[in-house]
Parts: structure tokens; sequence; C-alpha cells
């Protein structure tokens, strides 16, 4: 018996791994990590771990020790080459092969690159792993200038943490508002008035064309409109690509992510893909894409699908339906999304000032909600857009609307 290879040990390969176990598989489990530590958490890398609020032992999933106890083989520091389906063996970076008889692509996604001139120049970063966040740690102390590339969720938590040290702080966003791929316009327009409040400067509809240095270190951006921002300290966050090239060289199904169905196989039954590198059909993807596919960066979507994959390969199959959530901690405020949100939704706010919540409704459905310092919201919204209970927009504008009574005793 060759047993179930995990390819990936992030936080969905881990998940496996355990939950494997938990479901009482006893065949052989092993989890190949291309990093050369054992799995950890990543959310804090840009917050609590930059800020040297934690450090890298409080990150781990697991204690080294669940790993032999539960007889899961971590290969860390190991790399997979290359799938060999009808073989039945991934390829390592070495050259061995190791055989399975399920194998788990939990690969997960990696940092956008931004292929301008002057990119190779020091100074120059990205966030996704632990080396990057300790190499950015380093960087931010000799820092005076900071410029962020992008205003998605890693940029203004990075942006966050560096302005709360008394750096100057400036978003170059190609959009015209932040987190617009994720976010309403609402939230976003608090996020904009709260960050500016701390001191950051945005700048909107913005395009990098360059990068230029002095003596190999950057030292400013050169911007598509011919301005140049002065930074000594450069942090890319312009989103993510999915890891799927290893799946699409062995000949299966990708497109934004490695494509598998509802019960996160892909087309190959020895084969099935997890977490952020994944592509699959979900309930709460209506109206959102032509196929009602969806790829989720999340923890939350890391542990379910693990958890869920589990279950199949020990004779428990059901179809993967848990319910998206997502949270971002950026300065003193707390984002927390339930749901999936689209371009186009309709939006309710409850609440105001610093502590609200914006209902998101697709085709008169409520489909998202954003709480932002509101964190009884977003309970009970996890548990009203998963029961799928019944809430008009009009309902959701009456503040004397209890929507807890809503969630025990539905409509
Ligand atoms: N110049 C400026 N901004 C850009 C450019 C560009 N060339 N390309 C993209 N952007 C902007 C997008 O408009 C978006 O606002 O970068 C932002 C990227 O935001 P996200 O998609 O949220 O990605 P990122 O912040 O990199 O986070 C990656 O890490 O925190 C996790 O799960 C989270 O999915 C998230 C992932």
């Amino acid at each position: 018996m060759s047993g179930i290879v995990i390819a990936g040990a992030g936080q969905a390969g881990c998940h496996a791994a355990a939950s494997l176990r938990e479901a009482g598989y006893a065949g052989p489990v092993t989890l190949v990590g291309e990093e050369p530590y054992g799995p950890y958490q990543r959310p804090p890398l840009s917050k609590a771990y930059l800020a040297g609020k934690t450090d890298a032992a409080g990150l781990a999933l697991r204690a080294d020790a669940f790993f032999s106890e539960h007889a899961i083989a971590l290969r860390l520091g190991t790399r997979v080459s290359a799938i060999d389906r009808a073989g039945r063996a991934v390829v390592l970076g070495d050259g061995e092969r190791l055989p399975y008889d399920h194998l788990v692509l939990a690969l997960g996604a990696r940092n956008r690159p931004l292929p301008v001139p002057g990119a190779e120049l020091a100074g120059i970063r990205q966030l996704r792993g632990l080396a990057d966040a300790d190499a950015l740690k380093e960087a931010l102390s000799g820092a005076a200038r900071v410029a962020v590339v992008g205003a998605g969720f890693i940029g203004l938590e990075f942006a966050a943490v560096a302005a709360a040290r008394g750096l100057d702080v400036a978003v170059v966003e190609a959009a015209s508002r932040p987190m617009a791929r994720a976010v309403s316009a609402e939230t976003g327009e608090f996020f904009r008035a709260a960050h500016e409040s701390a001191g950051i400067r945005f700048l909107f509809g913005a395009g990098v064309a360059a990068f230029e240095g002095r003596d190999g270190r950057v030292s400013a951006l050169r911007l598509a409109d011919g301005s140049a921002l002065p930074a000594d300290l450069v942090v890319v966050g312009i989103g993510v690509l999915p890891n799927a090239e290893l799946a699409a060289e062995a000949g299966l199904a990708v497109g934004d992510g490695i494509r598998v169905d509802a019960m996160l196989a892909t087309d190959d039954p020895a084969v099935s893909a997890i977490g952020d590198g994944a592509r699959f059909p979900s309930p709460f993807a209506a109206g959102l894409s032509a196929d009602g596919t969806v790829r989720i960066e999340s923890v939350q979507n890391a542990i379910d699908q693990g958890r869920c994959l589990a279950a199949r390969l020990t004779g428990r199959p059901a179809a993967y339906t848990a319910l998206p959530w997502f949270w971002s901690d950026q300065g003193r405020h707390k984002l927390q999304i339930a749901g999936l949100g689209g371009p186009n939704d309709a939006s309710v706010i409850r609440g105001s000032g610093e502590a609200f919540s914006v209902f998101r409704f697709r085709e008169g459905v409520l489909r998202a909600v954003e709480s932002v310092n509101q964190a009884g919201d977003h309970m009970i919204a996890r548990r009203l857009i998963a029961a799928g209970t019944p809430l008009s927009p009009e309902q959701a504008a009456d503040p004397s609307l209890d929507l807890k009574a809503l969630v025990l005793r539905p409509r």
C-alpha cells in the first residue's frame, strides 16, 4: 500500500493530513513541503509577526511531535517536480519517486510578479512565506520611505504595520479604490479614510512603469503618468497566481487553478486538489462566474477542503459546501467577510461610524456580509448565509430587526 501523498505542506495540506488521521485513515500519509520548516500559519505574517507581536514558534500549525505521533511522514525542503499519473507516483526534485494510491495537490499560490524595468533592484520585496516576512522585518528597520504596490489585503495590512512604526507610506493602486477585488465600495471607502488618518497616502488609478535605483538599491518608482515616487523600501502585493503548472503538465484540467468537481476530485480519480490552488463549483458562487466555479484564497477554505477530502477518502463522500469566510486586520480595525460578494451587488448598511456591516445582495438574495469591528454581526451573518435564511434588503435596512432572532427562529 502506497497510501496518500499530499503535495504542499501549507494550511490545506497540513489539515488534510490531520483530518485523515482524525477520520481514521490508517494507511501511510506523506506530506511534502518545499519550505524547510513544518506547516505554519501565514495570516500573521503580514500582521502580528511583522509587528513583532508573535515569533516563528507561535506560527506553527502543529507541535513537531504531532506528525510523528500521528505517523505523518513530513518531507520538508522537498519539491515535487512532476506527477507520473500512469505510474501513480510523484517525482521529487532529486529524482526520487514517491508512489501514491491517492495524490492530494495542495500546492497553493504564489505572488504575482510585477515585471517592469528595475524589478530586480534590492529593496523591492513581496510577502508570502516566513522567509519573505523575516526579510521584510529586517528591511523595515532600516527604511524611511515605503511604497506599497497594490491596495489589497497584503498591501494594506503591511502598510498599516509600516505606518504604525512611524514610516512614510504611500500605496499605489491600479483600481480606483482599495480591495476592489473582494469588498464593496462602502467598506473600501471606510478603510481608505482609516488608513489616510493614520498617515498613509493613496495613489489610485496609478501604474508602475519602472523602478529606479542607486547602487543597485531602489530609490523611486516611476509611475505610468511620468511622476516619480521616492522610496527606499517597496512591497509589491498585486495578487497571486495558483500553482497549477504541475497539474497541467500531468494533463489535468486547469484554468485559473486546478479544476476539481464538487467532491474536490480532478478528472483523475486518484488525484484531488484543495486550497488556494483549486478551482471548484460552489453553491455560494451564484452570479459570480459563468460556470459557477470559484478559487478561494483563505484559511477557512484550506481547512474545510482538507476536512471534506479526508471524509471522502475514508468512505464518507460529500460535496464541498462550506460557507466561505475571511478576515483582515488593518491597523486597529478588523474586517470580517462571510459569503462571496460580487462587483455588482447592492449594499445595505447596518451600524455606523467605526462599527458597521455591509449586507450585499445579488438578485435580491443575501450573498455576503462585510463586518467592520462588528464580530457579532459576522457570526450571525455566517449562519444566515449558510442556512439560506430569507432576508430582504428592506429587512436588512431596518435597524429594529433583530438578526439574532432570525438565526434562532428562521422566518
Ligand atoms: N499596480 C497596482 N496595483 C495593482 C496592480 C498593478 N500592476 N495589479 C493589481 N493591483 C492591485 C489590485 O487592483 C488589487 O487591489 O493589487 C491588489 C491585489 O489585492 P489582492 O488580490 O487582495 O491580493 P494580495 O493583497 O496580494 O493578497 C493575496 O493573500 O492575504 C492573502 O488571501 C489573501 O488573497 C489574498 C492573498
